[in-house]
C-alpha cells in the first residue's frame, strides 16, 4: 500500500519524507489556499517545490470546468515535473479530459468521487487514480468503506488498472481499514499517519524497558 500525503504544507511533507514512509502527494485548491499560496505563477511555484522535496507522485488540480481549460491547465502543470500527476474532478468535462490526457500517456487523478459509478467512469476513461472521498461520505452518515470495498470489487472482476487513491482520510483507523480492503493507496494528513504509531502498551513497555536497563547500567 502507498502512503501519499494530503496537503501543500512544506514542513509536514518535510517531515514525513524524513519518516521514510511517503510515496508521494496529493493537493488541492482549498490546501492550497490553507498555505496562502495566491496566484498562478506562485502556485505553479509551489508545485515545483513540492516535487523536488518528493520522489513519489504529486497530485495537482486543475480549476478548469471546461475540457479545453483542463487540457491547457494539465499542459502547464506537466511541464513542472515529471512526478505531476494532473488532477480533475469527476464531471463530465473531465471524463473527456482524462480520456484525452491518458490516450497521450498523461497521468491523471479522478477527484470528487463519492459512488461505484463515477469510479467505474473514471476507471473506463482511464484515470491512473481514482480518489474516493470517504471521510467525507462519513460526514453525511453513510459508510465511506462500504464504497472502498464496491470498488475494490468492481475494478477487479474487470481488471481495470487504475489505483484506488483512498482520499478524505481522518483517521488511523480509516487507514488500518483500507488496507484490510485493498486500497492501493492512501492519502491523509501527517496526524493520520503519526497517530498509526501510537499504542498505550508500547508506551508501557517501552518505560518498563528502560527503568530495567538501568539496573544493568
Ligand atoms: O484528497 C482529498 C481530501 O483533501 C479531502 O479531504 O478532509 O477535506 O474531506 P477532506
Amino acid at each position: 500500500m502507498k502512503f501519499f500525503i494530503d496537503t501543500a504544507n512544506i514542513a509536514q511533507i518535510e517531515e514525513a519524507v524524513a519518516l521514510g514512509i511517503l510515496d508521494g502527494v496529493t493537493t488541492n485548491p482549498s490546501l492550497m489556499a490553507k498555505e496562502g499560496i495566491k496566484g498562478k505563477s506562485a502556485v505553479l511555484s509551489h508545485y515545483r517545490k513540492i516535487c523536488d522535496l518528493v520522489d513519489g507522485d504529486v497530485s495537482a488540480e486543475v480549476i478548469s470546468t471546461d475540457f479545453e481549460g483542463m487540457i491547457d491547465e494539465a499542459e502547464e502543470l506537466i511541464d513542472i515535473a515529471d512526478n505531476i500527476v494532473v488532477k480533475i474532478p469527476m464531471i463530465k468535462e473531465g471524463v473527456k479530459a482524462i480520456s484525452h490526457l491518458s490516450s497521450r500517456g498523461i497521468r491523471t487523478n479522478c477527484t470528487l468521487v463519492f459512488s461505484a459509478g463515477q469510479a467505474l467512469l473514471a476507471a473506463k476513461a482511464g484515470a491512473t487514480y481514482v480518489s474516493p472521498f470517504i471521510g467525507r461520505i462519513d460526514d453525511v452518515t453513510w459508510d465511506g468503506l462500504d464504497l472502498i470495498n464496491q470498488i475494490v470489487e468492481i475494478y477487479a472482476n474487470y481488471g481495470f488498472e487504475t489505483e484506488i487513491l483512498a482520499a478524505s482520510i481522518r483517521n488511523p483507523l480509516h487507514i488500518t481499514k483500507c488496507a484490510e480492503l485493498g486500497a492501493d493507496v492512501v492519502t491523509c494528513p501527517l496526524s493520520a499517519f503519526l497517530g498509526l504509531l501510537k499504542h498505550p502498551l508500547t508506551d508501557i513497555g517501552l518505560a518498563k524497558f528502560l527503568e530495567d536497563a538501568k539496573k544493568t547500567a
